[in-house]
């Protein structure tokens, strides 16, 4: 009987020893996988947004499906709306330009947001689903933080991506693109070969999908070339790019406002006709008594040729559009007026060339307190490089210039104050390579006068 229990404890202790060796040879989880075939992902991209409308209550969302049509509604969703999915339709549409046919265009206006939300949104059909965010501006309001990025001239290099990912990664958080002209650079191609649209798209989706980017029309979009039977000016920017132009009382895509937060941005044209009588004239003439500061303190202009640069390249071209809307400028108190064009950074004093006139040769600009700051921002990175040559000596009216890639933040804090860095690519995420406390020029003067009638 001994004998035997000793033989049980022998037998257990070797099942034991032989365990320990099994587990020693590895585990195997009883997780179970879904083994079904997963699709690449969709062609489908160039998903970006813009505002959709005057105030801020709506999102323009486009993007291109390169087969077939599929489906032009977004479904979207308030973050905090418990997933009660809206639908809105938009349309499709596509154009040809020389020997290229674009894919569907698809636009969707979705519009009566609420206000400072995050929203969920999808575009796309069956396995082509694709689902992006957005948050949406705080209610328009005088001392409303907002921080804006400033973009242009951007192309699609490495310097671009460059560009794009120091913005992206800047502390500064910016919350929306103020672009100010030239996107893909497409006409640099063969036959303006469209299919950089296409890639231009899909390189600023990772952003432009998720933040909107307000649009400026530059040289570059103007795509004229009559040689190839293409004599519309910006057919492919205006199919590929809507703006919420009839929400300003604007004719054309090319000009425009909006209100964002406590700023009102005016977008205006280089390349459309400006002087008097034209129809950009008379917009931008009926628009700037319609900016009620009280409501949106900061009064900012967009375009694309600068009228202030002391760079060599591109030097005066836009001498006729200072001289048709300059004392504007100054009328009503534009705060600061971003252009691109040029590729290098530059920054202006407060000064004005209002006084001169053919025949009483006061045409050296002057220190202006009403004048707005020009800040010349087309250092994106696009393929013709950056512009070196500066005029020399630099002029009293500029202030700082560099030839480097980089781009621009514009935090407004509230109706007194706003605060502009211009971010180098070769400098860390957080440096500041030249900056500039704004004082808000309606404000300002207010409180000026408030206090000599004291
Ligand atoms: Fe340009």
């Amino acid at each position: 009987m001994r004998k035997k229990t000793e033989m049980d404890y022998c037998t257990i202790l070797l099942v034991l020893i032989l365990s320990v060796k099994l587990c020693e040879s590895g585990i195997t989880s009883s997780y179970l996988r879904n083994d079904d075939l997963v699709h690449d992902m969709p062609l489908d991209s160039d998903v970006h947004i813009t505002q959709g409308d005057h105030e801020g209550k709506g999102v323009i969302v486009s993007w291109v499906t390169p087969n077939e049509p599929g489906s032009s509604t977004v479904v979207y969703w308030a973050d905090n709306s418990g997933n009660l999915k809206k639908t809105a339709y938009g349309i499709v549409l596509t154009y040809k330009y020389f020997n290229y046919t674009s894919g569907y265009i698809h636009h969707c206006t979705i519009d009566n947001l609420e206000f400072d939300t995050k929203y969920y949104y999808q575009v796309g059909i069956g396995n082509t689903t694709r689902r992006f965010w957005f948050i949406t501006p705080p209610k328009v309001g005088p001392d409303v933080p907002y921080t804006f990025g400033l973009i242009g001239d951007i192309g699609q290099t490495p310097d671009s991506n460059r560009t794009l990912t120091h913005y992206e990664l800047n502390p500064a958080k910016g919350q929306t693109v103020l672009f100010v002209g030239d996107l893909s650079y497409a006409d640099a191609y063969p036959f303006h070969d469209n299919r950089r649209w296409d890639t231009w798209g899909r390189f600023i989706e990772r952003n432009a999908a998720y933040q909107p980017w307000i649009w400026t029309a530059g040289n570059h979009e103007i795509d004229f070339a009559p040689q190839y039977g293409e004599s519309i000016p910006f057919k492919p920017y205006t199919n590929r790019f809507f703006v919420p132009y009839k929400a300003s009382d604007s004719t054309s895509p090319l000009w425009y406002s909006i209100k964002r937060a406590s700023a009102y941005i005016i977008v205006l044209s280089s390349y459309s006709a400006y002087g008097k009588y034209t129809p950009q004239y008379k917009w931008l003439e009926k628009e700037l008594p319609k900016v009620n500061r009280t409501e949106t303190p900061w009064l900012i202009v967009l375009v694309h040729c600068p009228m202030y640069s002391s760079y060599v390249h591109h030097y005066m071209e836009g001498e006729t559009m200072r001289v048709m809307y300059e004392q504007w400028f100054v009328d009503y108190k534009v705060d600061v007026v971003f252009a691109g064009h040029v590729h290098a950074y530059e920054r202006s004093e407060r000064i004005s060339n209002i006084a001169y006139n053919i025949t009483n040769g006061l045409c050296t600009p002057i220190s202006d307190q009403s004048a707005p700051v020009y800040i010349t921002i087309g250092d994106g990175g696009n393929l013709e490089g950056l512009v070196t040559e500066m005029t020399e000596p630099q002029p009293s009216y500029s202030a700082f210039r560099e030839a480097s890639f980089g781009h621009g933040i514009l935090e407004i804090k509230n109706r007194s104050y706003a605060f502009f860095s211009w971010h180098r690519n070769q400098d860390g995420y957080a440096v500041e390579a030249d900056s500039l406390w704004l004082r808000n020029r309606y404000w300002k003067t207010t409180l000026e006068k408030s206090l000599t009638a004291l």
